[in-house]
């Protein structure tokens, strides 16, 4: 089926079957997406003309009177005809290529009791090309895939490093903190996503984690430290107790290295134990409380879906536009029907 996007004019053939996004991302035309899930809401568009049937995705991620006006779930949208959609291409993601590569895990490293960190060793001579933020699906062998942010930036690109917070049950972090040992072999596909810093204006920057959303967000702090941007960053990174923030130290050192950037960090249930005497309560309303007017500035959020959703509302009643907050909802993962 023949699809065109507006403005840009691009146009490509989808395959039976195919989601716009999947023969967008195939054709090189990098559209917004993050979770490719019907999850996350990231990928909505408008379509101009022609029909698509949309496979299942969740209601918070296009309501209903969105769908009667219009738009669509590019992740699950697959076109009945010619398309013509609306939709914002990105340029600055032009060069890169997604692959499927084999890796090698060289270094496991507890951060916290639940936070595994992983550095994965590409074949010899191989790199991957990615912006600062993005993130891969671990492809596991009975075709399952689970995402996780690349959290290195792209000029320290050794290794890639991953931080991987332990589901109860689940399937692969379960493994990563049971019987996965170094030198295990995984295969990925990446670099996915649009979550990382647009670099086409120079307003102040808000980054917001919580928990394990500090992993892409390190790699977007550290690529920044590789340049001479003045751009203010102010970091917020939210946990539930101390343990949470797993790299404190390291954000400290940002901000005492850096006047431009600013860390604050935010508990919402400490314990007694961590004698804890910062800023209390959730990131999101911290932000909010510290910055009154929210129009004249770009936030980037990661982490768990939930503060992602309380946080557009929040931020935007403090008139944060939305097309100025960029987001990774951590998702979890939907598995496809597996065939016996
Ligand atoms: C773009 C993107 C980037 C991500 N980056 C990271 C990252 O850097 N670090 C990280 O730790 N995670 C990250 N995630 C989340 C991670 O992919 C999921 O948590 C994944 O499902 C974990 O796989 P698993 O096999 O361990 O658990 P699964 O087998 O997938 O999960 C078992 C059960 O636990 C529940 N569950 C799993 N994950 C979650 C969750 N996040 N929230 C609530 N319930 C859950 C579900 O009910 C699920 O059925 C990212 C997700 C996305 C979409
Ligand atoms: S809903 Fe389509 S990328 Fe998340």
């Amino acid at each position: 089926m023949k699809v065109r996007i507006e403005p840009s004019g691009h146009e490509f053939e989808t395959a039976p079957g195919e989601t716009l996004l999947e023969a967008a991302l195939r054709e090189g035309f990098h559209l917004p997406y993050s979770c490719r899930n019907g999850a996350c809401g990231t990928c909505k568009g408008r379509i101009v003309s022609g029909d698509v049937r949309h496979e299942p995705y969740e209601a918070k991620a296009l309501s209903e009177a969105e769908k009667a006006a219009g738009m669509a779930l590019f992740c699950r949208a697959v076109p009945e005809g010619s398309v013509v959609v609306e939709a914002r291409e990105i340029g600055v993601a032009r060069d890169i290529v997604i692959k499927t590569m084999p890796c090698r895990v060289v270094r496991m490293e507890k951060l916290a009791p639940d936070v595994m960190r992983l550095f994965l060793k590409l074949p010899q001579n191989e790199r991957l090309l990615f912006l600062a933020g993005q993130y891969i699906d671990i492809l596991l062998k009975d075709g399952r895939r689970r995402g996780f942010s690349i959290a290195n930036a792209p000029s320290a690109d050794e290794f890639l490093e991953l931080h991987i917070r332990h589901v109860p049950g689940g399937l692969f972090s379960g493994h990563v903190f049971g019987a996965m040992q170094e030198r295990a072999l995984l295969r990925f596909e990446g670099p996915l996503g649009t979550f990382f810093l647009r670099e086409d204006t120079e307003k102040p920057v808000i980054l917001m984690a919580a928990g394990t959303g500090f992993a892409p967000i390190k790699a977007i702090v550290e690529q920044t430290l590789t340049t001479d941007s003045e751009r203010p960053l102010y970091l917020y990174w939210g946990g539930r107790t101390r343990a949470d923030l797993y790299l404190h130290d390291l954000a400290l050192g940002w901000a005492a290295q850096q006047p431009r950037i600013r860390y604050t960090a935010v508990l919402s249930r400490p314990t007694s134990e961590d004698h804890w005497e910062g800023r209390t309560g959730y990131v999101q309303d911290a932000i909010a409380a510290d910055w009154p007017d929210l129009s004249g500035f770009e936030v980037y959020g990661s982490g768990p879906p939930r503060m992602i959703e309380a946080a557009k509302g929040v931020l935007a009643q403090k008139g944060l536009p939305a097309d100025a907050f960029y987001y990774d909802a951590f998702e979890h993962a939907k598995d496809p029907v597996l065939l016996p």
